[in-house]
């Protein structure tokens, strides 16, 4: 169309309209940028960086997942220094988290050549597992600060609001208010954070019981599914 932004990315020229993201771009020609945080249900934040491109002429590196398009921008995708970049932030993020269960951002080490030894003596966030509701369960250990599960909780979605960061620095992590138990908490436990989580910090109760070696009939009733008595008369 007449009014539509004409760019280049890698080379290939792009035309859409005014205030797509540069990653929308991308993508409508076929070109993959690798995300954490943004999700198709969620605000993008530009949280993670994974997503950062090079734009040509600009000092810092731009999320692509936040950044629109402009007239003429030629954008690299590929380039060295983003490269170095993503690898960096895998590599913090794998020092520091436990990546085990986040297939997502695993298929990415290979892409990047992470060095699974670069950060040897970081210290590693290792909260112990929370298990305070029927529904699902907290492993913070596995918690990249995507902030996905907020924001479904909050505008994106289901305006419950019961949960938000908390913390400050390496202590930030996601919580409750006054670090409230699950019940006590506004939350209706309807699962969308659970559904959003990329990391298997949230997991169904199910799920995770039955990945401790717990039996069926343990499974549900400590999901409060097990055979309720008959009342007599
Ligand atoms: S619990 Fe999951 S969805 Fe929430 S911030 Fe952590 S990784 Fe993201
Ligand atoms: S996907 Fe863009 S900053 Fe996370």
């Amino acid at each position: 169309m007449a009014d539509d932004i004409h760019l280049t990315i890698d080379g290939q020229p792009a035309s859409v309209p005014a205030g797509t993201t540069i990653l929308e771009a991308a993508r409508s020609i076929g070109i993959q940028i690798p995300t954490i945080c943004v999700h198709e249900a969620c605000t993008a934040n530009a949280l993670c960086r994974l997503c950062v491109v090079e734009v040509e002429g600009a000092r810092v590196l731009a999320p692509s997942c936040v950044a629109q398009v402009s007239q003429g921008m030629q954008v690299s995708t590929r380039s060295e220094r983003v490269e170095r970049s993503r690898r960096t932030i895998l590599e913090m993020l794998d020092s520091t988290v436990d990546l085990s269960d986040s297939p997502e951002i695993l298929e990415f080490f290979d892409a990047y050549q992470v060095d699974r030894l670069r950060f040897p003596g970081a210290e590693r966030r290792d909260p112990t597992v929370i298990d305070d509701n029927p529904m699902y369960v907290r492993d913070y250990a596995k918690c990249v600060l995507c902030w996905r599960c907020v924001q479904v909780c909050a505008e994106d979605a289901q305006y419950t609001f019961a949960i938000n960061f908390s913390g400050r620095g390496f202590e930030t992590q996601i919580g409750t208010f006054f670090d409230q138990s699950m019940p006590q908490t506004t939350c209706v436990f309807c699962g969308q954070c659970v559904g959003v989580c990329p990391t298997g910090a949230l997991k169904p109760k199910r799920q995770w019981l039955l990945e401790q070696g717990r039996s069926l009939d343990e499974v549900m009733q400590a999901t409060g599914m097990g055979r309720k008595k008959r009342r007599s008369g």
